[in-house]
């Protein structure tokens, strides 16, 4: 099947998410939308963020995808089961397989989440680790300055570290043997944040559980991508390009043309 897989976020996070993909799943064509212009999604109401994945997803539609992941936590605790009842096509989220992976991984049954506001808030991860694990301890806080971070492509440095090591003092007493990253901009502070907790606490990365659950779908569904052409990926965002681009190409290690996308409303937070 050739047609895309189209993966949406409020900014660049989902980025990490396409890398993982063009890693794991070299063939497949990602048509990429990051709503720039009004992230971030985190301290929103989850009625704005519904609203916001759902005009992205139509956005989408026109590139006939096969597949739409929201590579947004927060824009999949808000507004997954609205998107994936509406539509005829796999909706992937990443909350999911992230907590999956974390019951894998937890030795002691201590497991923290760290996410936006709105994700945290919502109790996604909880419920998600709970239904599968109940004996589960389960501490989530929320880290704000993370994506902002993130979004101005300061997430290396002095700077970087100081917002880590303050944002997660609180966790690192929590006795805890496993983190899950649960918004998808954190995998760009992977390793600050993992010399901040340090070699016991492992790390669990919503963007590369979600590339391996989608590979398992393409699998089992027979959706992969027939062609042996290097697929050309597409870009889009809703605020700055140039800023856009300089991320991906920084992340993706590769080139990458952008094209600007003007909300008839933008909506700046
Ligand atoms: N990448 C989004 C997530 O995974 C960030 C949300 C935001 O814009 O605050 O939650």
């Amino acid at each position: 099947m050739d047609q895309p897989i189209a993966i949406l976020d409020s900014g660049v996070g989902g980025l990490t998410v396409a890398k993982e993909m063009m890693r794991q799943l070299p063939q497949e064509q990602i048509v990429y939308f990051g709503d720039t212009a009004r992230t971030p999604y985190g301290p929103r109401p989850a009625k704005e963020i519904v609203r916001f994945t759902q005009e992205i997803v139509d956005y989408l539609l026109q590139f006939q995808p096969k597949m739409i992941v929201i590579a947004c936590n927060t824009a999949t605790a808000a507004a997954w089961d609205q998107v994936r009842m509406s539509l005829d096509i796999p909706v992937v989220g990443v909350i999911q397989p992230g907590a999956r992976a974390a019951i894998k991984t937890t030795r002691r049954n201590t497991v923290g989440v760290i996410g936006t506001e709105g994700t945290i808030r919502s109790r996604a991860y909880e419920h998600a680790l709970r239904k599968i694990a109940p004996q589960l301890q389960i501490v989530g806080i929320a880290c704000p300055e993370f994506v902002p971070l993130v979004e101005k492509g300061r997430f290396r440095g002095e700077e970087a570290q100081h917002v880590v090591e303050r944002s997660l003092a609180e966790l690192k007493s929590a006795g805890l043997d496993c983190l899950i990253l649960g918004c998808t901009h954190y995998p760009f502070l992977a390793d600050i944040i993992a010399s901040v907790m340090g070699p016991d606490v492992a790390l669990i990365s919503s963007a590369e559980e979600t590339a391996r659950e989608i590979s398992t779908i393409l699998y089992h569904k027979g959706m992969q991508a027939k062609s042996t052409f290097a697929p050309v990926h597409r870009f889009f965002c809703s605020g700055d390009p140039l800023l856009f681009r300089a991320i991906a190409e920084t992340w993706l290690n590769e080139p990458v043309q952008v094209t600007p996308v003007v909300w008839e409303v933008p909506n700046i937070y």
